[in-house]
């Protein structure tokens, strides 16, 4: 039994598959387009919705010290997924890189749990970007129904049709193809880009230092009644919940961390890359690096415009901008922000749906999922299955708990990602490994010990809900992915078994 757990699938094997016809993706991304990629689906709702929000609760202007924090977690695990995506340029990220070397049973974890992050998190942006298109409406002097736009109305009921709506469009999008959506990408990135370095350098001007006292407040008690909302690592440890403070520090940089969740998904594109052995790691490494600088400069600027107990939660940067009194700087951040919003979501969406397909292509889902549209190449199926009940959540669901419950999960693909480096290393020493992690095994130590830290540092009802949906994905298992394997019935694909084709 132990054994079937964790079988491994080869690393051979896993490249072997995606020359299948029918279950092929088009090859068509450069280091370029992968870079446009991932700095189109890191920066978003983070930056632009989350750093008000955690600098007034947590840390004040030392939330440029919890991007810092968060930045580092991701650049150690950046050079994890950057050697596993170089080795085995297969669709599915994690998924398929512990399918290779920590088995069946942990990949299949992993990959249940990559659902989670990118479905929830394509919802969470959905509904930040419907916030923006809403308050551009207002300004123009259209309010849509209290009902269609919230669900925390005081009737109780809502549907935020503008969220729903745009997941059904994007949806679309990629069904049609790849191509298509990495060049609506490089537009939208290009405007995106544009106003972060508005607020930068437009909001230098209307800095005043005397908001950088203190630059790390004080610690302050949580009042009484914070319960299963305090971070876990504080109700373990016995201490009283606490803000700010050192603390606040790394309470701050695991909220933020959901700025950096992106980076990991051009992994996930290694697939439809034409070059990975030499592109992926250029594409990784490259988006983290321009929206680190990016984040720090614009937390830095933005608590130095107003103090950061007086930041807005909803749209901190063009409020910044009001508060200082310059209207027309906050419209264009608000615009750029509602369009820059749309290129997340959209490569979250697509994340998803390789990793399912990759799933599925392995037998532990049904296999129906993972045919490739005849003519557009791309896995319609899981498309627009996962789009529809994505469009659902987003438009049901009240999202700001959801973001932590999206940030452990990555946190925790991370732990399996480095821990998979180290074993890989061992079990197969002799694959061409075109990018090789630096310091194995001590680096990957490091950022599996850095990674629990932040993940310590959510909420433990975060934790509760986390377990929860890794128990029905136990269940799943047990119950389908298990028997239906293709690695378990031996169903492994030769060389001479594929079908020449002109592609
Ligand atoms: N990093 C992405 C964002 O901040 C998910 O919206």
């Amino acid at each position: 039994m132990t054994s079937t757990l964790f079988r491994t699938k080869k690393v051979e094997q896993s490249i072997l598959d995606t020359e299948e016809p029918e279950h092929a993706l088009r090859k068509s991304l450069s280091a370029l387009d992968l870079t446009v990629f991932g700095v189109g689906v890191i920066i978003g709702t983070g930056i632009f919705v989350l750093t008000g929000k955690v600098a007034k609760e947590n840390a004040g202007p030392a939330v440029a010290l919890a991007f810092v924090v968060a930045g580092v977690v991701c650049a150690l695990a950046a050079l994890c997924y950057a050697e596993f995506a170089s080795t085995l340029p297969v669709a599915g990220s994690a998924y398929t890189f512990s399918y290779a070397s920590l088995g069946e049973l942990p990949a299949w974890i992993i990959g249940w749990d990559l659902v989670l992050e990118f479905a929830l998190g394509t919802a969470v942006v959905a509904v930040g970007w419907s916030g923006y298109i809403r308050s551009l409406l207002d300004n123009a002097g259209w309010h849509l129904p209290a009902e269609l736009g919230s669900r925390d109305t005081a009737h109780g009921f809502g549907f935020d049709i503008l969220a729903a709506a745009l997941v059904l469009v994007l949806t679309g999008v990629l069904v049609l193809g790849m191509k298509l959506s990495a060049r609506v990408t490089e537009v939208i990135v290009a405007i995106k880009v544009a106003v972060v370095l508005i607020v930068i350098v437009a909001g230098a001007f209307f800095i005043n230092t005397a908001h950088y006292h203190p630059f790390i407040p004080k610690a302050q008690p949580v009042p009484a009644g914070g319960g299963l909302k305090a971070p876990l690592i504080q109700l373990m440890a016995g201490w009283a919940p606490s803000n700010f403070g050192v603390m606040g520090i790394f309470t701050a940089a695991s909220v933020v961390f959901f700025a950096f969740i992106g980076f990991d998904v051009v992994a996930t594109a290694a697939e439809e890359t034409k070059n990975p052995q030499r592109d992926m790691p250029r594409g990784i490494l490259g988006s983290l690096l321009v929206c680190t600088t990016l984040y720090v400069a614009v937390s830095i600027v933005v608590t130095g415009m107003e103090h950061y107990s007086k930041l807005s939660v909803d749209a901190p940067l063009a409020d910044a901008f009001k508060a200082t009194g310059h209207p027309w700087f906050a419209g264009v951040i608000s615009f750029g922000a509602a369009v820059g919003l749309i290129t997340v979501c959209m490569i979250l969406l697509l994340g998803q749906t390789r990793v399912f397909f990759a799933m599925s292509r392995d037998g532990l889902l049904p296999r129906f999922f993972s045919r490739v549209h005849p003519r557009y190449r791309t896995p319609h199926r899981p498309t627009i299955l996962l789009g529809v009940i994505i469009a659902i959540v987003a438009g049901f669901t009240s999202l700001s708990e959801l973001a932590e419950l999206v940030n452990i999960g990555t946190l925790f693909a991370f732990v399996v990602v480095a821990l998979g480096v180290i074993i890989l290393r061992r079990t197969r020493p002799d694959l061409h490994r075109s990018f090789r992690t630096p310091w194995v095994p001590f680096l990957p130590i490091v950022s599996v010990l850095a990674t629990l830290w932040l993940m310590l540092n959510l909420p433990a009802e975060t934790w509760l809900r986390f377990a929860v949906w890794m128990v029905i994905g136990f269940g799943v298992y047990f119950l389908y992915g298990r028997s239906h394997s293709r690695l378990g019935r031996h169903e492994e694909v030769t060389a001479d078994q594929i079908p020449k084709h002109g592609e």
